[in-house]
């Protein structure tokens, strides 16, 4: 569908979403892109599930980034533009600035908007004395950096694991597009989360508040708000399982019963059972996330774990 160009934004973004939604439910296994959790309120529930007990990445990373904040810093080039890809609240950069005090810019990307001019507007308050020039884009898709980042030498910062809510070979070519962004040897730090049991894996999607659930359902609210669909959310359950073959946790929305959701004039059948598949969260190894970085152009400079090695933080350089 051709979107007209002087349309509002929030219409044509509206049209692209219904495209989306439309296609990922007309194939045989229904599929939603993860991106579209992501409203203020999946924002702020993704805020909550980062402080559950059993989302162990966020605070093993942050532990990891406090610990080598100061190496951080010596690998990235004085007066640094710092650019995050998907900087949902900014926190690790908040715990990494302590180490960083002549960066240039802070460039935080995502498609969160409201929420990002939020945390923008609040960042820039607590640190006046750093240039914050926030970005709304998908980051998969072309898009311009701000022009008073100009002549700064620039570094990626790509926390969260988020490469991992990507197909391989979609990470290595949004890591690719990233290094076209940054330019040449530039620096990226970015964290990945490692395979472990399937036990701590599985709670780790499948909280017992039911947050992570809260979120996953979020996707339905949305559509139900911003595209007029019918979707009865005590109709579906949250379900989270690891898939060891292709190294994943997949989360899907299982329908409860045969029903029929209406959404923008179109008809979607469910079977009782049925699943749409909302999310994959990859897991790596230090060595299968260096080589699927190689293969992006990305070299490893070095990468640190915890002492658990439940989580990774890697340095990769531009070839
Ligand atoms: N960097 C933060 C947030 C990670 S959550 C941390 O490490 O805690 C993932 C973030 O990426 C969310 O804020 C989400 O809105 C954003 N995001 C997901 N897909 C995106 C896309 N395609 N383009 C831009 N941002 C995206
Ligand atoms: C943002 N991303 C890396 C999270 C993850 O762990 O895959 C999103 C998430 N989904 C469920 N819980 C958290």
């Amino acid at each position: 569908m051709t979107v007209h160009p002087t349309f509002p934004e929030s219409v044509a973004a509206d049209s692209v979403f219904l495209a989306d939604v439309h296609a990922g439910l007309s194939t045989p296994q229904k599929t939603l892109s993860p991106k579209y959790f992501y409203d203020a309120a999946g924002s702020e529930l993704f805020e909550q599930i980062t402080a559950l007990p059993e989302y162990y990445p966020t605070r093993t990373e942050v532990g990891i980034l406090d610990a080598r904040g100061d190496e951080i810093a010596a690998y990235l080039p004085k007066q640094a533009a710092l650019v995050e890809f998907g900087s949902g609240s900014t926190a690790k950069l908040r715990r990494l600035l302590n180490h960083l005090p002549d960066l240039a810019a802070y460039v935080p990307v995502d498609v969160s908007g409201e929420f990002l001019a939020e945390q923008a507007t609040t960042l820039q308050k607590d640190f006046p004395d750093l240039t914050v020039e926030p970005v709304v884009a998908d980051f998969t898709k072309p898009f311009a950096l701000p022009e008073t980042t100009g002549m700064a030498p620039r570094a990626g910062f790509f926390p969260g694991s988020t490469v991992g809510n990507f197909e391989p070979e979609e990470a290595r070519a949004l890591l690719d597009s990233f290094g076209a962004i940054l330019g040449p040897d530039a620096l990226l730090i970015l964290g990945v989360d490692l395979v472990k049991d399937t036990a701590r894996l599985e709670a780790a999607y499948d909280d017992a508040a039911g947050v992570t659930a809260a979120f996953n359902m979020n996707l339905l609210k949305r559509i139900n708000h911003e595209l007029g669909g019918d979707f009865d959310l005590d109709a579906f359950r949250h379900k989270a399982v690891f898939n060891p073959n292709a190294s994943r946790i997949e989360m899907h929305l299982e329908s409860r019963k045969d029903q029929n959701v209406r959404i923008g004039g179109e008809t979607f059948a469910f079977r009782a059972g049925e699943t749409i598949h909302t999310e994959n969260s990859y897991k790596y190894t230090l060595d299968s996330f260096k080589d699927l970085a190689a293969r992006a152009g990305w070299q490893s400079v070095t990468v640190w774990t915890d002492p658990e090695a439940l989580f990774s933080v890697h340095v990769l350089r531009r070839d």
